[in-house]
């Protein structure tokens, strides 16, 4: 029997459609594998749209996006607009409005490529960051007083909900239990954010104990970024909120090898999902051909899991981590293959 699925596709900016590309062409090549029919419907949200029109993202096209169970994001940010516009009238709208309360980001090192950690490999280095995709300091909760004078004042605040932590710490540990996973960490600052993460400390013990066949155990941010570094082999689910998993999945990126394979998937359980490569839009390199698709691929690979389509991304990582191997770097530019090859081989592979 055939599944079909309805994709949404915002290649979005910069470099962001050419790697999108890549990944359809992988989706569509592991569908004839496995039976899967995928139809993609292309929206033209970003930077280069905002320019022309002073648009970002209208509230009919988010509810137009609520009818589809996954989307797939290329890159958001153009170099011609003001930091701030593009990232919360799309992409952080997209993650509020939609309920997407889950930022899931693998930090998994494949064989073959270099990780800046002297002595780490593949067997050391693979954890899931659970990031907290709702609430913290992305709230927007704050304000500003006596803007432009001596006595400015601004506050940004960070908002902590019962509800909204233990949504995704349950996630967390649903997810730990689902894929075989040992130990959930959380990552937090009890020593100091004394109001917030007392807050998550709790939801987490009274979470935990729902799971007891799963460790538990707990981090301060600081020392996790250190330890990132020198014992990531410690690590295997962590939850955290926000701001600090926004932080930490950027260390995490460049010590599986960087931007060029990073994904992330964006998780609303009952709604509308959305994968992307973690990296930007990278400008300096749109149009050429050589920028690193396996990111986006690699979000095709979580999207297909997301969808519980277990032996299609299976395919895909497999395929994925053959190409690795003939890959010469994972920088843009320095692969060995350009951009389109990476994903002509990707899809044969998968073939
Ligand atoms: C990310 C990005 C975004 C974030 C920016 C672009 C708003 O850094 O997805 O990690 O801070 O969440
Ligand atoms: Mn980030």
């Amino acid at each position: 029997m055939m599944t079909k699925y309805s994709i949404a596709v915002i290649g979005g900016d910069g470099t962001g459609p050419e790697v999108t590309k890549e990944g359809i062409k992988v989706l569509e090549a592991v569908g004839k594998k496995y039976n899967i029919s995928f139809q993609f419907d292309y929206f033209n949200f970003g930077g280069t749209r905002y320019l022309k029109t002073g648009q970002t993202i209208s509230t009919e096209e988010i509810n137009e996006l609520r009818k589809y169970k996954a989307v797939l994001l290329g890159a958001i940010g153009h170099p011609d607009v003001k930091p701030g516009i593009l990232e919360k009238g799309i992409l952080l709208r997209l993650r509020f409005e939609l309920d997407q309360y889950i930022n899931l980001r693998p930090v998994k090192l494949y064989p073959g490529i270099e990780t800046p950690i002297k002595d780490k490999g593949p067997k050391d280095i693979d954890f899931v960051v659970v990031r907290e995709n709702t609430e913290g300091l992305y709230a927007g909760a704050g304000g500003v007083l006596k803007k432009d004078t001596p006595d400015e004042v601004a506050i940004q605040e960070s908002i902590n909900t019962r509800k909204g932590v233990e949504r995704c710490i349950r996630y967390t540990f649903e997810y730990a239990k689902a894929n075989g996973r040992k130990k959930v960490t959380l990552v937090g600052k009890t020593n100091v954010l004394t109001f917030a993460f007392d807050l998550w400390q709790r939801a987490f013990n009274d979470v935990a104990k729902e799971y007891p066949e799963i460790e538990t155990n707990y981090a301060h941010v600081d020392a996790t970024t250190m330890w990132f570094v020198k014992n990531p082999e410690w690590f295997d689910v962590i939850v955290t909120d926000n701001m600090f998993g926004d932080i930490i999945t950027d260390l995490g990126a460049m010590i599986q090898g960087g931007m060029g394979v990073a994904a992330g998937g964006n998780i609303n359980p009952v709604g509308t999902s959305m994968f992307e490569p973690i990296g930007g839009s990278a400008p300096k390199y749109t149009g050429l051909n050589v920028i690193n698709p396996i990111a986006a691929i690699m979000a095709t690979q979580m999207m297909l899991d997301y969808l519980g389509e277990k032996k299609a991304a299976l395919a895909v990582e497999k395929a994925v981590i053959k190409v690795i191997e003939k890959m010469d770097s994972m920088s843009a530019g320095k692969m060995g293959y350009s951009t389109t090859e990476i994903g002509d081989i990707v899809a044969k592979f998968i073939e």
